[in-house]
């Protein structure tokens, strides 16, 4: 009787939630997102108004920025918006070189030389090891010229449970942030899988060989701590000098899987300048993005 008595008060008090942790009592993980900047004046104000717009909480969020070798003001807008925001977020690491225009052998803005692959390669690995370091759950690699407009895309890949997820990103044309296909050299292959997903034919996560310019890791799976960008830190590598395929076959000798999901619209990629291209390009480029980004939005409307 007395027990049953117990019992009764236990679920009555478990109905009260007071035995039940809800939710909102729970803090949300960290995430360091890593921000890579070089000649995004053009694309930083829509980039950062949109990062802005991520309904997560701020002071859950650590900014890691990098920003050299600039021929444009990246670094004025960035620092017109930190003003701003910094506050916000609950760190900022931060360097930014102003002094610094091309690296040494470029021929121009877009070439992606050797030394330049070795820095970003760097940058990107100081950023991971960073993310490692001061025990974030989550480290999400973020590129510049991603437009992230659905502002749920944080918490959406968080539930994903996935070590690594990227949100699949439009372009203005077939250029997304994943392959469907690797070749045995370790570069891009076209394969029959690869347009459905852009398509959304077939909806949810799916692995594939390559992710790449919004990638979370979760840093709390232990298999993640082999994950490197530089292939110094991986046996018998034999692929390409390149941040994303070392990162790419570093995750796949660990045995983690690389995730693309396009069950939301997340947003949108600018496609990367050939090595011939100039800023010029970039800028009509973001316009013909912006005009997509455009149209999406009024067709979702249309169809309601
Ligand atoms: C708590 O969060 C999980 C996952 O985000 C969700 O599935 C569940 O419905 C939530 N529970 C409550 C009581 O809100
Ligand atoms: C670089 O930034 C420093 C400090 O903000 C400033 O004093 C300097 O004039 C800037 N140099 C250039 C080339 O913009
Ligand atoms: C998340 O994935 C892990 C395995 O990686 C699994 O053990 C766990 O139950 C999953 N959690 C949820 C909420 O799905
Ligand atoms: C590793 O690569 C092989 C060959 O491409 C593939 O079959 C396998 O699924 C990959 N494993 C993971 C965990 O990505």
């Amino acid at each position: 009787m007395k027990r049953d008595l117990l019992l009764l008060g236990l679920f009555m008090l478990i109905k009260l939630n007071v035995f039940v942790i809800s939710n909102e009592s729970i803090k949300k993980p960290t995430i360091v997102v890593s921000i890579l900047i070089r000649n995004k004046a053009h694309t930083l104000p829509y980039f950062l108004t949109l990062f802005e717009q991520l309904e997560y909480p701020k002071n859950r969020i650590c900014l890691w920025i990098r920003s050299d070798n600039n021929v444009d003001n990246s670094i004025e807008i960035l620092n017109v918006w930190l003003n701003e925001q910094r506050f916000k977020y609950h760190s900022i690491n931060i360097i930014t070189d102003n002094e610094s225009k091309i690296n040494e052998n470029e021929e121009d803005i877009a070439d992606w030389t050797t030394n330049r692959f070795i820095h970003v390669i760097n940058l990107r690995e100081e950023a991971l090891n960073f993310g490692r370091n001061i025990w974030a759950d989550y480290l999400f690699m973020l590129d510049a010229d991603v437009f992230l407009t659905n502002p749920k895309t944080l918490e959406l890949l968080i539930s994903k449970n996935e070590t690594l997820v990227a949100p699949m990103l439009k372009s203005d044309g077939m250029y997304s942030n994943y392959w469907a296909g690797m070749t045995s050299e370790y570069y891009y292959e076209r394969t029959e899988t690869y347009v459905p997903i852009l398509n959304r034919e077939k909806i949810g996560c799916r692995q594939v060989p390559m992710i790449h310019s919004a990638v979370l890791i979760n840093l709390r799976q232990k298999n993640t701590d082999f994950l490197t960008y530089n292939s110094d830190n991986l046996q018998h590598y034999n692929g390409p000098k390149d941040d994303i395929i070392t990162f790419a076959l570093a995750a796949n000798a660990s045995d983690v899987p690389l995730h693309i999901c396009n069950d939301e619209i997340y947003g949108y990629v600018m496609v990367p300048l050939e090595s011939q291209d100039t800023l010029e390009r970039d800028y009509q480029q973001l316009i013909n993005l912006k005009l997509e980004v455009l149209g999406n939005f009024f067709n979702s409307f249309v169809q309601f």
